[in-house]
């Protein structure tokens, strides 16, 4: 096992608010706002009011802001009205990268497929794809039953999408992407047990469940790598029987590692299988009550008694599984999931953690005023959706642990407060 220096020695412990180099990047302090899907690109364009989002976030003090679900292709979507990286789009993401640099941050693309993990009309194939074809859970959402392994054929052309993506982020200015292969989308399809049962070199141990994500990462390091930070999003735990596991996520992490990735970012939990885990939080009975459709509300009702127990809602909650891979791997790891406060911000670096990323506290105090209206609405749309709740609210507010001196002295702190 690598030697990991003692995570409590004060002298090996970083300040959040020093700088961080992850790969060809140098971000400001170690502050990441993580993607959250915030419905601001109807009919695929990202508006002005994205712009401003993040533009605000960078304001705020963060040290790249991550723009969510940027499809790498029209399939790739999830939703109708999410867009795609490509020379469509370049304008707006090319103007909001650049309102980013205006604040001093630096702009993160996160690109994503969603494989079976569709709510699109049409598709270009008969079935959606995925790791392996068979019965598609999400279909009792979207009428698509069934989803289709993909070939190799089907992979080459992920990968060049991929790419392609990459390359878009790039002539827009992003300074990052972040490869999605978390939460149950196409490359984590590929990573977890649930999905992927394949027979072939993709599928079996850990390892092989990472070679074609691998392949994704590989292709855009060689791409982008030497211009930009690749980040993968991974998940530390499915949280579900049968499903990865920390064991699981620290020898995915050991393959990316490998491969080059600059950082990895911990997530974990599944869209459909766990999304408590996702949020550390449970669904409240009334957002599952809310679901017109009869046969979800049934299987959202049966979903309840795999939930665990809830004792409200838990500060960092990833942080046991986190650790494992910690010990794993040498690379930067931004840490996420339930960082309410300093104090949390604080104890991921004494735990080794180079980075950490926020979602929810992030959208709450690092608003400024004029966005906080659309941010809000659109946050508002996430919330009564029946896969978010009251919890999800719970862990947006950030509770200052810096003293009043330093948060004087330190920007960043002192947004955090507000
Ligand atoms: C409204 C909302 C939308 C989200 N959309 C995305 C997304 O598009 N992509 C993604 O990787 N994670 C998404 N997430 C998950 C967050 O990035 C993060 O993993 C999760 O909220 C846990 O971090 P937190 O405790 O700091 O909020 C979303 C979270 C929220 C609250």
């Amino acid at each position: 096992m690598i030697a990991i220096p003692s995570p409590l020695s004060p002298v090996s412990t970083p300040s959040p608010f020093s700088p961080l180099r992850i790969g060809p990047l140098t971000l400001r302090n170690r502050l990441i706002k993580s993607a959250t899907n915030e419905g601001m690109t109807s009919g695929g364009m990202p508006s002005q009011l994205l712009v401003k989002l993040h533009e605000s976030i960078a304001a705020g003090g963060a040290a790249m802001t991550t723009v969510a679900y940027c499809a790498v292709s029209a399939d790739g979507r999830t939703f109708v009205d999410q867009a795609q990286l490509d020379a469509t789009t370049l304008a707006p993401f090319r103007a909001l990268a650049e309102a980013v640099h205006r604040q001093g941050a630096a702009a993160c693309a996160q690109i994503t497929h969603g494989g079976c993990f569709t709510f699109l009309p049409e598709l270009s194939t008969r079935r959606p794809l995925s790791a392996s074809g068979g019965f598609n859970k999400v279909g009792l959402m979207s009428d698509r039953f069934f989803k289709q392994a993909m070939t190799e054929s089907d992979m080459d052309a992920a990968v060049r999408q991929f790419v392609q993506a990459a390359r878009a982020a790039r002539e827009a200015g992003f300074d990052a992407v972040e490869i999605h292969m978390g939460h149950g989308y196409l490359l984590s399809q590929f990573l977890s047990p649930l999905y992927n049962h394949r027979r072939d070199v993709y599928g079996g141990s850990p390892e092989k469940r990472a070679r074609f994500p691998a392949r994704v990462l590989r292709a855009v390091l060689d791409e982008v790598g030497r211009d930009m930070a690749v980040l993968c999003k991974i998940g530390v735990t499915e949280g579900v029987k049968g499903g990865g596991t920390a064991e699981d996520a620290a020898r995915i992490a050991r393959v990316l590692e490998a491969e080059g990735a600059h950082m990895l970012v911990l997530s974990g939990g599944m869209n459909v299988e766990s999304v408590w885990q996702l949020f550390g939080s449970p669904m409240p009975a009334e957002a599952r009550a809310n679901v017109s459709n009869p046969i979800v509300r049934c299987a959202m009702s049966l979903q309840k008694f795999t939930e665990p127990k809830f004792d409200g809602f838990r500060e960092m909650y990833f942080l046991e599984h986190s650790r494992k891979v910690r010990e794993a791997v040498r690379m930067p790891l931004a840490y996420l999931g339930g960082v309410r406060s300093l104090a949390n911000i604080e104890l991921a670096m004494q735990e080794g953690f180079e980075a950490v990323a926020m979602a929810r506290a992030g959208v709450r105090s690092w608003l400024c005023r004029e966005a906080t209206l659309g941010a809000g609405a659109a946050l508002g749309l996430h919330v009564v959706q029946p896969l978010r709740g009251d919890d999800v609210h719970a862990g947006r507010y950030v509770v200052c642990a810096a003293s009043a001196e330093r948060c004087r002295a330190e920007p960043a702190a002192r947004r955090l407060t507000d």
